[in-house]
């Protein structure tokens, strides 16, 4: 975050903050700080020598390999949460849904409760996106089999996007959009038609993109924009 937007969560408005950087009074770990546009930790900033301000809820895109589990804790197997230094596992930090063990890609991870859930909640409708290989060759029936909600044995899902970027006779890659998130679901639905998946990646989750210079088991913090975007998704900006 922004030193200036830092500063400003201390109850100054952002140029008040401006100004208070400008007059030396905001600190970073302990050192006087003057560019208003560096990178901080905002529990890492003080202004006039005060406690360090509270960052309210934490937002973390977290790229999970394959192996990992979307959980909090696992007493046998690694967690997304091992994936990050002790200094960020802040209570109440939890990832935003569940991605299967073998699957890999965007993972969310907020202490925000409200925003995660509406970003699960079928109600809501926040799409996915996930890329998916699977065996045998999917063609333009496959693509209505899935516009038109495919039945499986418990339910019957929603209509999902299915758009074809390589069909191969053994072997075919997909994107799929999807606005629920059943158990297996995205497995299960290419099962339905016939083509068993093979590996599964989330790129998307509403407005959330998965940066494509974070490696597996790599995380990052969300910038302002990405946060902006996921809360106007979420219509959490309440505009007098
Ligand atoms: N669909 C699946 O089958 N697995 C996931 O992890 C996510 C969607």
């Amino acid at each position: 975050m922004r030193l200036d937007r830092a500063a400003s969560l201390a109850g100054l408005t952002r140029s008040e903050a401006k100004k208070a950087v400008a007059a030396g009074r905001v600190r970073v770990s302990g050192q006087i700080a003057r560019d208003p546009a560096m990178q901080v930790d905002p529990a890492s900033v003080s202004v006039d020598g005060g406690a360090p301000v509270d960052a309210g809820p934490s937002f973390i895109m977290v790229h999970k390999p394959a192996g990992v589990l979307t959980a909090t804790e696992d007493r046998r197997l690694p967690t997304v949460m091992d994936l990050l230094p002790d200094s960020m596992r802040r209570r109440g930090l939890g990832p935003v849904g569940r991605l299967d063990r073998d699957v890999t890609g965007l993972v969310l991870l907020t202490d925000d409760g409200q925003l995660a859930h509406r970003l699960i909640s079928p109600r809501w409708k926040a799409e996915k996106l996930y890329r998916a290989a699977c065996e045998g060759r999917l063609t333009e029936d496959d693509v209505r089999a899935f516009a038109g909600g495919i039945a499986l044995s418990d339910f019957t899902a929603r209509p999902a996007g299915l758009t074809i970027l390589q069909a191969g006779e053994d072997r075919s890659l997909a994107d799929v959009t999807l606005t629920e998130g059943k158990f297996h679901q995205v497995k299960r639905m290419f099962a339905a038609i016939g083509h068993p998946l093979i590996s599964l990646q989330r790129l998307r989750i509403g407005p959330l993109a998965l940066d494509p210079d974070l490696q597996p088991g790599q995380w990052r913090r969300l910038t302002d924009s990405e946060i902006d975007a996921l809360k106007e998704e979420c219509q959490m900006i309440y505009r007098q």
